[in-house]
């Protein structure tokens, strides 16, 4: 049986229990039965829920898109661009709602609709919004999002509306409405599906299961993924635990989480040895990681700390010609996916990493998702309009 569990004071809540965070204010995680965790057999279902047994061995009535089983990618060029020989890619933007939000959400989802949900709702930068309206929809369970008017993409604001989102726009950032819908939750008046949501945790470290089984359980040595409410963070090092526990890996590779430089709380806090979360005013390009306040800041200080990992920030400068880098060879990804790449880069020429060592970047979300910063990004291959055959065999030869 799963429970879930405070890591602050250690108390424990039933696993049908709808709530996120503990009373002394800890957010819960979800606990499994060690038993559990020896049964694994991860050749029956797909994506996701191939790893029912690590994730919600009681799930049944699953709401799923079809989500996980996103494809490993090596790129030479990439490869080059970080100066290293044994570098691949997770591309989450393969996900049905193009990020890696859906593997969460189909956890979380299904938990919610069998509690007996009768509101979902998330504050959103944009691709939890998509990921939920979609969710919600195949459960057929209403929701709301929150997404802040000036710095949401225009691709992901757009799914949350196709999908018949009730969506609020903020006039105000991600942390606002984040204690807008939090306050809501505690009142009972909504269920929240953001990843302080411990069922969406369950979901993410899927991602991490992936990439050990597709690389045949030998782990890389590095992980590198771009943070902002450090969801990912955590479930990462949750995950490597589990499997180190489960037996079914012996080393735990190295986590580096890339924040955008003017959204880098967590990477301010590293460097003070994580004294204390000191929340920022965010701006950065990459809207998806303009967080200031993560809320899943106690569980990712623990994931770096048990994978003697790393927490740094790139300018957006760097992930825009990461950006470039990825676009041009054919991978493409949303610029919060390509700090990833950035990071990897800045940590081959500081020496943090050797390059000789194996990684994988995870790229977070689809290249459609901002079509604002594919045309800003990449203004100097600015189309060329023509009337007529001469005009195009002009440019032909030119
Ligand atoms: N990359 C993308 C594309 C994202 O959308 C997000 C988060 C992250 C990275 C950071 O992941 O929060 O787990 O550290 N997007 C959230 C949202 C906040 O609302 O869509 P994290």
């Amino acid at each position: 049986m799963s429970v879930l569990r405070c890591p602050g004071c250690g108390a424990e809540l039933d696993a049908d229990s709808t709530a996120y965070a503990c009373a002394c204010g800890e957010l819960l995680d979800v606990e499994h039965d060690a038993a559990e965790l020896s049964r694994v057999n991860f050749e029956k279902g797909s994506g996701v829920w191939r790893f029912r047994a690590l994730v919600d061995p009681a799930a049944r009535e699953v709401v799923s898109l079809a989500e996980g089983d996103t494809p490993l990618l090596y790129s030479e060029p990439l490869a080059r661009f970080a100066g290293l020989d044994d570098l691949s890619f997770k591309h989450e933007g393969r996900n049905p709602t193009g990020s890696f939000k859906d593997r969460g959400m189909t956890v979380a989802v299904s938990r919610a609709k069998l509690a007996g949900a009768k509101l979902l709702a998330c504050a959103s930068t944009g691709n939890t919004a998509a990921s939920l309206a979609a969710y919600a929809a195949a459960a057929e369970l209403p929701c709301v999002v929150l997404a802040p008017e000036k710095a949401t993409a225009l691709g992901k604001l757009s799914q949350a509306i196709a999908h018949g989102a009730r969506t609020v726009l903020l006039r105000g950032d991600f942390d606002a409405g984040m204690k807008l819908v939090r306050a809501a939750a505690d009142e009972g008046r909504v269920t929240l599906l953001n990843s302080a949501n411990p069922w969406r945790i369950e979901g993410q470290k899927t991602i991490v299961f992936e990439i050990l089984r597709e690389r045949g359980w030998d782990p890389p040595d590095w992980i590198v993924f771009p943070a902002g409410n450090l969801g990912n963070c955590a479930a990462f090092g949750k995950a490597l635990h589990e499997a180190r526990d489960a037996g079914l890996i012996d080393r735990l590779p190295r986590l580096a989480a890339v924040q955008a430089a003017g959204a880098a709380p967590f990477a301010a806090a590293f460097e003070r040895g994580f004294d204390e979360l000191r929340p920022v005013q965010a701006e950065t390009m990459a809207t998806a990681i303009r967080i200031g306040a993560p809320v899943s800041y106690a569980r990712a200080v623990r994931s770096i700390r048990a994978t003697n990992g790393v927490v740094l920030a790139v300018d957006d400068e760097a992930i825009a010609a990461a950006k470039r880098a990825v676009d041009t060879a054919g991978l493409g990804a949303e610029p919060a996916s390509c700090a990833s790449l950035a990071g990897a880069a800045r940590l081959v020429t500081d020496g943090t990493i050797e390059r000789g060592a194996s990684a994988v970047c995870v790229l977070t979300g689809h290249l459609l998702k901002d079509a604002d910063a594919n045309l800003a990004v990449h203004a100097e291959n600015a189309p060329i309009a023509v009337t007529g055959a001469d005009e195009l065999s002009a440019m032909l030869s030119s």
